[in-house]
């Protein structure tokens, strides 16, 4: 599979496979194309040549309804809306109980500094999640894919932001959950990468 941004070739000829209930690694330097290799998983653009397939079937044959209730993304960046924590999280599963929506922050680390504040659950993000610190952020991300509970959840540096007290957390939750969920992992972390089964290397947008 290849693809390019506007001409700009980022990824060649990359061929990789993800067992299913396996944790593969990527690693690379900055620039290598990890995060695009994540969002053309997700269907944010289709690649130039080659194709790409979830539980056998090609991801531009799949509409998006199904395609995301396949896949979660965790990125480098979590985007949050102004709105609840609570609202926040349940768009990745509307129907999600009190209780389901607390084992995903317990899993993600972040349920206790939700209670902490004065309105918990029901607590506004500022408009882009300003008023939380990036640790914070990245742990409502995780806490959004987990309880999204898709087959493959596709994580961009997902502890990137932690402290290694947050990331053993996190790292325990991701090792519970082995077997159950296909993991795409990218992360400069040793102690991250430390849990993937397999890994690759992304160098100018080739794997070895
Ligand atoms: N939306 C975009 N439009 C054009 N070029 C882009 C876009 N996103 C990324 N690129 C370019 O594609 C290349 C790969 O970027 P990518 O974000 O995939 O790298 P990365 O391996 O995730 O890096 P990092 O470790 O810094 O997150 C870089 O040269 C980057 O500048
Ligand atoms: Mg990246």
């Amino acid at each position: 599979m290849s693809f390019s941004y506007e001409g700009e070739r980022v990824l060649s000829d990359v061929s990789l496979e993800l067992p299913r209930g396996s944790v593969v690694g990527v690693v690379g330097k900055s620039g290598s194309g990890k995060s695009t290799l994540c969002r053309l998983l997700m269907r944010f653009w289709d690649p130039d040549r080659g194709s790409i397939l979830v539980s056998g079937e090609r991801i531009d044959s799949l509409d998006t309804g199904c395609l995301r209730s396949l896949e979660a993304l965790v990125e480098q960046d979590t985007q949050l809306f102004h709105d609840s924590i609570r609202d926040n999280l349940l768009i990745a599963r509307p129907d999600a109980t009190q209780e389901e929506l607390e084992e995903a922050c317990r899993a993600a680390s972040v349920h206790d500094f939700v209670t902490s504040l004065p309105q918990g659950y029901d607590s506004m993000v500022g408009e882009l999640g300003d008023t939380l610190s990036g640790g914070e952020r990245q742990r409502l991300g995780l806490a959004r894919a987990f309880l999204h509970d898709a087959p493959l959840l596709i994580l961009d540096e997902p502890t990137s932001n932690l402290d290694s007290l947050n990331e053993g957390t996190i790292l325990r939750s991701l090792d519970r959950q082995r077997g159950k969920r296909t993991v795409l992992l990218v992360s400069h972390r040793a102690s991250t990468m430390s849990l993937a089964d397999a890994s690759f290397s992304m160098d100018d947008g080739r794997v070895s």
